[in-house]
This record gives C-alpha cells, sequence and structure tokens, in this order.
C-alpha cells in the first residue's frame, strides 16, 4: 500500500469530519448569539483552524502544503456555512417578528427631530427684513472692540464716567496699553456707529444687530452675553420728527398694530438731545403684568447723534445730523414670547429651545 495515499486519505476523511461536525454545529444554533459562539470556536483568533495553521510548521516539509490547503478549504467551508445559517436566522426573526404578536403595523413611527431657528435669531432676521424695506443696510462689527470705537469716539473719553456704567470686559489689561489700543468685548453695538461713518459716504441708513458683553452678576434681567441692534441714519436736517415716525413703523412691524410712542429725556454721551422711547402696551388698553400696570412698555433708547461723535466719524457735523437708536434684542425676544428669565435665552436648555 501506498503510505502517502494512506495519508492523504486520511486528511480527507479528518477534513470531512470536521466538517460535518462544523455543520452539526452551525445548524442547532437557535440564535445569532449562539452563532457568533460557534463561528469564534472555529475561525476565532485562538480557534481550530488558527492552531491548525500554526502547528504546520511542526510537520514534515513534504507535508505543510497539503496541511495548508486544507486548513484554508475548512476555514472556508465553515466561512460559508455560518454565513447561511446567519441568513436563514435573520429571514426567522424578521418573518417571527412581522407575523408575531409583539408587531403592531398601526404603531405610529419614530417621531424626526428637526431643527429650529433661535428666537433671537428669528426676531434678528424679522427686524432686518423690515428695516431693509426701509431703506436700511444691514452692517456687522466687531465683538471684540478697540478702545476707541466702544468708547472714545462715542464721546466716552478715558475718565469719562458713562464707562463705569458699561461693566466692561477687558482683553488687554485695564489701562495696560494707550487707549487707542486698548481691546473689549463690545459693551454695545453703538461701536458699529463709528465704523459705518467711516465706511459709507452720507446720506446714509443703517441698522447692525449683535451680540453684545458686560461683566455683569446675572439674573432674570441681566446676562453677561445679550444681543442688541444698533440703527443710525446721517442725512440732512435730521430731526426728533424723523427718529418718531422710524420708531413707530419699527412699532407697527413688530407688534402688527399702530401705537402710540413717548419720549423721556435720557442721558447717553453719544447723543444729545437723548431719550428713553415708550410705547403703549400691546398687551393690554388698561395696564397688566407685561407693563407693570403703567400702560406703557420702555422700547428703547435713542437720540440725535452728537456732533461729536458725527465728527469722529469723519462726518462735517455743519453740513450732516442723524438719530440713533439702540433696541435690546433680548429683550424684545422676552416681550414678544412672554419669557420671563433672560438666561433661559442662551441657557442651551432644549426643553426651551423646542418651543420655537
Ligand atoms: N448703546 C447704548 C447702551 O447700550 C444704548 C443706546 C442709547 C444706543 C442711545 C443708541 C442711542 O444708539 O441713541 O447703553
Amino acid at each position: 500500500m501506498n503510505p502517502e495515499a494512506n495519508s492523504d486519505e486520511a486528511r480527507e476523511m479528518d477534513l470531512a469530519r470536521q466538517k460535518d461536525e462544523a455543520r452539526e454545529k452551525i445548524d442547532a444554533c437557535a440564535d445569532s448569539a449562539a452563532l457568533k459562539d460557534v463561528e469564534r470556536h472555529y475561525l476565532g483568533r485562538k480557534g481550530i483552524v488558527a492552531s491548525a495553521l500554526a502547528g504546520i510548521g511542526q510537520l514534515p516539509p513534504d507535508e505543510r502544503k497539503d496541511a495548508g490547503q486544507n486548513a484554508n478549504r475548512l476555514k472556508q467551508a465553515i466561512q460559508e456555512l455560518v454565513d447561511a445559517r446567519a441568513r436563514v436566522l435573520d429571514e426567522t426573526s424578521l418573518a417571527a417578528e412581522r407575523s408575531g404578536a409583539g408587531f403592531d403595523p398601526t404603531l405610529p413611527a419614530a417621531r424626526l427631530e428637526s431643527g429650529s431657528l433661535h428666537p433671537v435669531t428669528q426676531v434678528t432676521r424679522e427686524l432686518e427684513d423690515l428695516f431693509l424695506s426701509m431703506g436700511y443696510s444691514v452692517l456687522d462689527g466687531p465683538e471684540v472692540e478697540l478702545d476707541h470705537y466702544n468708547f472714545e469716539a462715542l464721546n466716552i473719553p478715558a475718565d469719562h464716567p458713562a464707562r463705569d456704567s458699561h461693566d466692561t470686559f477687558f482683553c488687554t489689561a485695564e489701562g495696560s496699553k494707550d487707549a487707542a489700543e486698548q481691546l473689549v468685548m463690545r459693551t454695545h453695538t453703538s461701536p458699529v456707529q463709528v465704523r459705518a461713518m467711516e465706511q459709507l459716504e452720507p446720506p446714509f441708513r443703517v441698522i447692525a444687530p449683535g451680540r453684545c458683553f458686560r461683566q455683569e452678576t446675572t439674573d432674570a434681567s441681566h446676562d453677561h452675553t445679550f444681543y442688541q441692534m444698533e440703527g443710525m441714519v446721517v442725512g440732512r436736517d435730521i430731526s426728533v420728527g424723523h427718529l418718531i415716525g422710524a420708531m413707530r413703523t419699527l412699532l407697527r412691524g413688530i407688534f402688527k398694530q399702530d401705537l402710540d410712542v413717548r419720549l423721556r429725556p435720557g442721558y447717553f454721551p453719544f447723543v444729545e438731545p437723548g431719550f428713553e422711547l415708550d410705547a403703549r402696551c400691546p398687551f393690554c388698553e388698561d395696564g397688566c403684568s407685561v407693563c407693570k400696570r403703567t400702560t406703557w412698555i420702555e422700547l428703547l433708547p435713542c437720540g440725535l447723534v452728537h456732533p461729536n461723535v458725527l465728527r469722529a466719524g469723519g462726518i462735517d457735523s455743519d453740513i450732516w445730523s442723524g438719530f440713533a437708536f439702540g433696541l435690546g434684542l433680548s429683550r424684545l425676544v422676552m416681550l414678544r414670547y412672554g419669557v420671563d428669565d433672560v438666561r433661559h435665552l442662551f441657557g442651551g436648555d432644549l426643553r426651551f429651545l423646542e418651543q420655537f
């Protein structure tokens, strides 16, 4: 008898036996977890096929080739059996789910989550549209601002008491630099007035919505970060009448009704005269919690641009005049939607944001 043929035959038989044994185990798997276990047993890193391959080096050289081929055939055969079983298991579990008691095709599908614009963004865009329709342009300015634009050019020189009320975040140590080079987080959008005058030739109308910062202890009506919208109109013979007219149009756009306005004196170094503009409460006729029973709501500070400010912006104050206003956007959003705490706006709580 040919001993070589003998050992070949023995190997063939061994291979067939191993394959049968594997088939039996694989077919017996009732779920994919059991199948994974069997797969690991044969094909895993320390499984039967891997150790057979690892042992090849110990065989006599003339047997190695066959042994290697056999191990690889076994590996391929088992992989095919495992894949076939996995398909069968998938189909059965899907069929069971479709026909089984736990499957209810009438259940509503999972809700699709969709995002929405932040209320401050919504109100900002609405106001931008309104002012664009009135011939204004929308400008942008830096949030980290030079002291010159945030204060100096707005008629608030270094030792002016109005600076105290601004609770400024300084980016360069206070007083460490020449005022002209000092950087601050802008405390209002008014610096964009000066940038507008530098960029544009009068006459012009601009608004500048944006984020402002103050080093403030936060409470229900104060946050260290908030939004304002600056407005500025420069032309010939601009008067308080123009200002009031523009503000009435603004109110009609926001509250969709004609509201009376009144002016109270207000002091801001960059306007003269300066005012606080109030509007009739849009929510009541004889007093409510929004207007604190006064029937008036404080809407915005405004005034006629101070000649010093025009000059700082390079505009001849003998020829040109203007008005300006500073609308508190965060406050307007609160009024509009009845939000009682400014900190909700940027607290990042989805339960709040999902309402818009
Ligand atoms: N910038 C001022 C502030 O935040 C608000 C302000 C007042 C803006 C009067 C104006 C204005 O344009 O005319 O305190």
